[in-house]
């Protein structure tokens, strides 16, 4: 049970309800001077850029191998052998691209819109790549910041710091694995558009890259394990960060650890470390911080030594009797009809948020298994073996052999909580997600959901992070495993006590994913410095817009 921090949790608790959408006006209680959503003239870059740091590319000819398993396969659970040596640049570029990788774009007018192998809500990708190395990854020794628009690795700083990781994460063992990824995120990218809302953005973009990359990982037989719990002021002072305008969200651990290579592994001080003065291109005319943001970063940041040693602790002991169980950690390959049999990164490439359905049936399935692929247990700090932090609720609206209703889905068994006819429920689901009609026009949606009382008491307000990654990796894999059955799905937002009254529930609903049969198909991206041009992007939206407008209001 968790000590500290009492006044984090009323903190957090205050950043949730004021970010909560509801279909009743609410009175804002920040107003942050100067800000007009999506202001033109103040609009984020996408991409991070050093002035002065020399660039090295990172591998591009990132084709599957011969004999690659299938995403099928991978997405089940069923893996390569871990593979016993260290990581070649190669294998770590394949991490790289094909979580946040640039594989489209879209020109309107004079801009350009980049897309990436991962899913963000609005397009706006707030999310920053770092990589610490030694030399054993078959790069020079250094800490890299990953310039996903060139592809190239910028050193920022010149040493190992895998080490002053390992004492930021409090986890030793990760001095001695062969790389250790950071991902930061930029608030600003995503509040430029959703305002305070948009911190969640931040974990939940963090959780739908983080998919991609323990997918490809798993495909590669490379073991990968996520810390949700660190130092922030120390992981920030590592890559050069200021922690507030740009924070730590959370740390990879990749390859084999250090007693399996036989590698000794020695945490060290990051205050050893100089203060990095690199000078970075502005990232809009003027960048607003929001006060509601910003107390709930700090609220949720472990910076002092026993903060983190309390996170340690809890994350030790076994929490199984109030999480709820995991799918198995592997799963019957599915096996009907005409599947596809591409190898993970050939299905990264295939996937693009579905922005239209059909309103058809499918088998039971597309249910089934993309569910238990998506829920298969995530190798995270904060969660205990084979268990969630996570409910699953759903609406299901056209699967055999289910009848339309709302249930609860408990890997394996689904549990009906609510019926209703097929067109009450679609409207019921196209109302949660705020009136848009993918979440109606879904063969199933889900709402990702979480008892936030007992995830606060449990592990203070860390667990509201921890939540959200855990939700944002299970709408990723979601919209893997439907891609990898030949259907779509997409990411929703949603009214959030809405779904918690729809469903009866204690748990708050997290992100909302819609899975379904799409009504056009998608524009496979490309590899490394070749992105597809997306033609007919402005027409697809239009079509969405014409979709939305034939929407009933309720
Ligand atoms: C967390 C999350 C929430 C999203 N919410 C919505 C939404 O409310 N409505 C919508 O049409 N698309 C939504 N999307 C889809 C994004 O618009 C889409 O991912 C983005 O435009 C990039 O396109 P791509 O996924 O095809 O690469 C969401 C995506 C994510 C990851």
């Amino acid at each position: 049970m968790y000590a500290l921090g009492v006044d984090g949790v009323a903190a957090i608790r205050r950043y949730h309800d004021e970010t909560s959408h509801s279909p009743r006006p609410r009175s804002r209680h920040q107003v942050v001077r100067a800000f007009w959503p999506m202001d033109p003239a103040n609009r984020p870059s996408p991409f991070k850029r050093y002035r002065e740091l020399e660039r090295e590319p990172l591998p591009t000819g990132l084709d599957p191998p011969d004999g690659a398993p299938t995403a099928l396969e991978v997405l089940s659970g069923h893996r390569p052998p871990i593979r016993s040596a260290a990581l070649d640049p190669a294998v770590l570029a394949r991490l790289l691209y094909y979580s946040g990788g640039v594989t489209r774009y879209a020109q309107e007018g004079q801009r350009r819109s980049w897309f990436r192998a991962s899913a963000s809500a609005g397009n706006l990708h707030p999310l920053e790549l770092y990589a610490a190395c030694g030399a054993v990854s078959g790069l020079d020794s250094g800490l890299y910041h990953v310039d996903l628009d060139s592809f190239c690795l910028a050193r920022v700083r010149p040493i190992d710091v895998r080490a002053h990781l390992a004492h930021a994460v409090g986890d030793p063992a990760l001095a001695g694995r062969a790389v250790v990824i950071v991902i930061t995120g930029i608030p600003w990218r995503t509040t430029w558009k959703y305002a305070e809302r948009g911190w969640r953005h931040v974990f939940w973009d963090a959780g739908s890259l983080l998919a991609n990359l323990l997918a490809v990982a798993e495909a590669h037989g490379v073991p990968a394990h996520l810390a949700f719990g660190f130092m922030d002021r120390e992981v920030s002072h590592i890559l050069g960060i200021d922690g507030t305008t740009e924070c730590p969200v959370a740390v990879v651990a990749v390859g084999a650890p250090a007693d399996e290579l036989g590698r000794t592994a020695k945490p060290a001080e990051p205050s050893d470390l100089d203060e990095l003065r690199l000078e970075v291109e502005p990232l809009s005319p003027h960048p607003l911080e929001f006060p509601l943001v910003t107390d709930a970063q700090h609220a949720t940041n472990l910076d002092a030594a026993e903060a983190l040693a309390g996170w340690r602790q809890v994350c030790t002991e076994d929490h199984g009797r109030w999480m709820g169980p995991a799918a198995p950690m592997s799963i019957d390959v599915p096996d009907h009809g005409e599947l596809l049999r591409d190898p993970m990164e050939t299905l990264i490439l295939r996937r693009g948020s579905t922005r239209l359905m059909a309103r058809r049936t499918v088998p039971p399935v597309a249910l089934t298994w993309v569910l238990s692929a998506a829920t298969r247990p995530v190798p995270a700090d904060a969660i205990s073996a084979g268990h969630t932090l996570l409910t699953h609720e759903l609406a299901i609206h056209g699967v055999e052999g289910h009848a339309p209703g709302l249930y609860e889905w408990v890997p394996g068994r689904l549990a009906r909580r609510r019926g209703g006819t097929e067109d009450q429920v679609r409207d019921l689901a196209t109302y949660l997600c705020l009136g848009q009609p993918l979440g109606g026009d879904s063969t199933y949606t889900v709402f990702e959901s979480a008892d936030l009382d007992t995830i606060l008491a449990t592990f203070g307000p860390r667990g509201y992070r921890a939540a959200h990654l855990e939700a944002g990796i299970v709408n990723g894999r979601l919209l893997l495993a439907a891609h990898a059955l030949g259907h779509g799905a997409t990411g929703l937002t949603f009214f959030d006590d809405e779904i918690r009254a729809a469903f009866a529930t204690r748990a708050s609903c997290l992100l909302v994913t819609a899975v379904g049969v799409p009504r056009y198909r998608p524009t496979p991206g490309g590899p490394p410095g070749r992105p597809t041009e997306l033609t007919r992007f402005d027409e697809l939206m239009a079509r969405l817009e014409d979709r939305s407008r034939q929407q009933p209001r309720r």
